[in-house]
């Protein structure tokens, strides 16, 4: 099977999304399968126009963990905000286990949202009038009844078992930061979108943090798409992305990636 990526550049020949996937080499009803196909976004700000994102081509899958490095500006958060439904893109299409989330009602967008993604903000967006304990329960509600896990569990796996009835305004920066970890990975989503996940913790937090996350990814095969400007992570990818003006400048395989505990920063 050729590289979907190196496909990526010819896809414009193609004129369905199955064909897209299917060049790709990609599962169609994989319900964690991204696909981007020449996305853009622009802000209009008044008379000036600001290209965030510039055609992107991209599909992640197979439970990925890839890593999106890039400049302050370069289109990271946009691309995640398109990619979790939470902002549209200009053009393009965005595939999101074999739906075009473009055509998706407000009611189905909000369903997607809840069951499909798990977003870890990059300024962790808590709800400020529930504790932290209040604020993984909020995702919680989401997940069948089957399927839930306690609260307590999840801040336990993030070390935050003793801080579940801090409201937010009481909690450190990095203890914040660790409730939305919390908060995106308790329902298990089959994409998860962290935006400088580890930008608050100390080095060995940081570290069990990205052990946490590698360990879902590997048991759930949810796909992880994480944003960072602490290049040292992109060794535990299997792939890298990197962005420079809204564009993807290279996408690089990782044949070996290492383990969280081997990073060094
Ligand atoms: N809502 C918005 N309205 C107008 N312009 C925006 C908006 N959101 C982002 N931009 C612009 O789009 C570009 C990309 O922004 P984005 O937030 O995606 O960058 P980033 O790569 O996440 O940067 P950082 O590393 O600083 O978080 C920037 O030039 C930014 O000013
Ligand atoms: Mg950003």
């Amino acid at each position: 099977m050729p590289d979907p990526d190196i496909i990526g550049n010819r896809i414009s020949m193609f004129t369905t999304l199955s064909d897209i996937y299917n060049a790709r080499g990609e599962d169609l009803g994989n319900k964690n399968t991204v696909l981007l196909e020449k996305v853009s976004k622009t802000y209009q700000m008044g008379e000036v126009e600001v290209h965030a994102l510039k055609g992107i081509d991209l599909t992640i899958g197979k439970g990925e963990f890839v890593v999106v490095l890039g400049p302050s500006g370069s289109g990271k958060t946009t691309m995640l905000n398109c990619i979790g439904g939470i902002d549209s893109p200009t053009e393009g299409t965005i595939v999101v286990g074999g739906k075009d989330i473009s055509k998706f009602t407000e009611k189905e967008l909000t369903r997607f949202r809840r069951e499909t993604v798990g977003f870890i903000f990059q300024f962790f967006n808590l709800i400020p009038t529930l504790t932290a304990k209040e604020n993984v329960e909020f995702a919680l509600d989401l997940v069948p009844r089957e399927k839930r896990v306690s609260a307590l569990s999840v801040l336990g796996e993030v070390g935050l078992d003793d801080r579940s009835n801090h409201f937010p305004s009481q909690l450190s920066g990095g203890e914040q930061q660790r409730v939305a970890i919390a908060r995106a990975l308790a329902k298990r989503p089959p994409v998860v979108l962290c935006d400088e996940p580890t930008g608050e913790l100390d080095y060995d937090t940081g570290i069990k943090i990205l052990r946490l996350m590698r360990d879902i990814s590997r048991q759930e095969h949810c796909n992880f798409l994480v944003v960072t400007h602490n290049s040292a992570i992109a060794q535990m990818a299997d792939r890298i992305v990197r962005l420079h003006s809204g564009e993807i400048s290279s996408i690089e395989r990782n044949e070996n990636p290492i383990d969280p505990e081997e990073l060094v920063w």
